[in-house]
C-alpha cells in the first residue's frame, strides 16, 4: 500500500470564507451516515460519500473528528451509507443535529432495518450501503474512512436529495426530464424553420 505525504505551508491567502464559496457550487448528494447498534447508535448528515472503486468494491467518506459517529464507526468498525431520497429532507435535518437530537433520538419517525454489519439501514432510502471500515487516514479536521461494501439494499425509486448553494434540492429524473422536453421543442421548431 503506498501513501504519499507532502507537508504544504501555506502559500496562499484563500480565505475559510473563499473556499467555502467555491464549494458551494459543487452539488453534493445527501447521505445519512449510521453507527452503532443496539441503543448504542448514532448517525450524521454528510454529503462527502463517494464512490471509490468498482472492484472491489468501496466508497470513501470524510467525517469530523468532533462528530459524536467518528468514535463508533472507530469502535464497531463498521457503519451504513444511506443515500436519501428527496422525500427524506425531515431525516437529513434530525442527522444535521437540527433540534439538537443527539444518538438514537435521531432515528425516531423512520424506519430501519439491518443487514450484514448490524448498522442500521434506512428503509426507502435510494441505496443504503453496509459497509466495514477498511481504513481511516486521519487529516486535519477530519478522518478520511474507507469502507469495503457488504450488503447493499436499493429502493426503486429515483428522486434524489441533493445539496446546493446551502439549501437542499430535488433531483427528480422525471420532472427535471420533463423540464428538458419543455426547452427543447421550441429549439427543435426553431432548427426546423
Ligand atoms: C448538507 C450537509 C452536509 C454535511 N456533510 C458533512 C460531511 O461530509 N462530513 C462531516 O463531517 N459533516 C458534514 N455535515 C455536518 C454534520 O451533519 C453534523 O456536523 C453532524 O451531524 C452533527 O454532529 P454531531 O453528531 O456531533 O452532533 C454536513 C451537514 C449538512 C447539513
Amino acid at each position: 500500500m503506498n501513501s504519499i505525504v507532502r507537508n504544504i505551508t501555506a502559500i496562499s491567502g484563500i480565505s475559510t470564507d473563499d473556499f467555502r464559496g467555491a464549494m458551494r457550487h459543487l452539488t453534493g448528494g445527501v447521505s445519512v451516515i449510521t453507527a452503532g447498534r443496539g441503543k448504542d447508535i448514532t448517525g450524521m448528515t454528510v454529503t462527502s460519500v463517494s464512490s471509490l472503486s468498482v472492484e472491489p468494491p468501496t466508497l470513501i467518506v470524510s467525517i469530523n473528528r468532533e462528530a459524536s459517529s467518528w468514535p463508533l464507526v472507530k469502535r464497531h468498525g463498521f457503519f451504513g451509507a444511506n443515500i436519501l431520497a428527496a422525500d427524506q429532507l425531515e431525516v437529513a435535518e434530525r442527522f444535521a443535529g437540527k433540534d439538537g437530537l443527539k444518538g438514537a433520538e435521531r432515528f425516531a419517525g423512520a424506519q430501519w432495518t439491518t443487514r450484514i454489519s448490524g448498522v442500521p439501514l434506512l428503509v426507502g432510502a435510494l441505496s443504503a450501503i453496509d459497509c466495514a471500515v477498511e481504513q481511516a487516514i486521519e487529516r486535519h479536521s477530519h478522518v478520511i474512512v474507507i469502507g469495503r461494501v457488504l450488503d447493499i439494499q436499493r429502493s426503486p425509486r429515483t428522486a434524489a436529495l441533493a445539496y446546493w448553494q446551502g439549501r437542499y434540492v430535488a433531483v427528480d429524473q422525471d420532472e427535471d426530464a420533463a423540464r428538458l422536453a419543455e426547452v427543447s421543442v421550441p429549439l427543435a421548431h426553431a432548427r426546423a424553420g
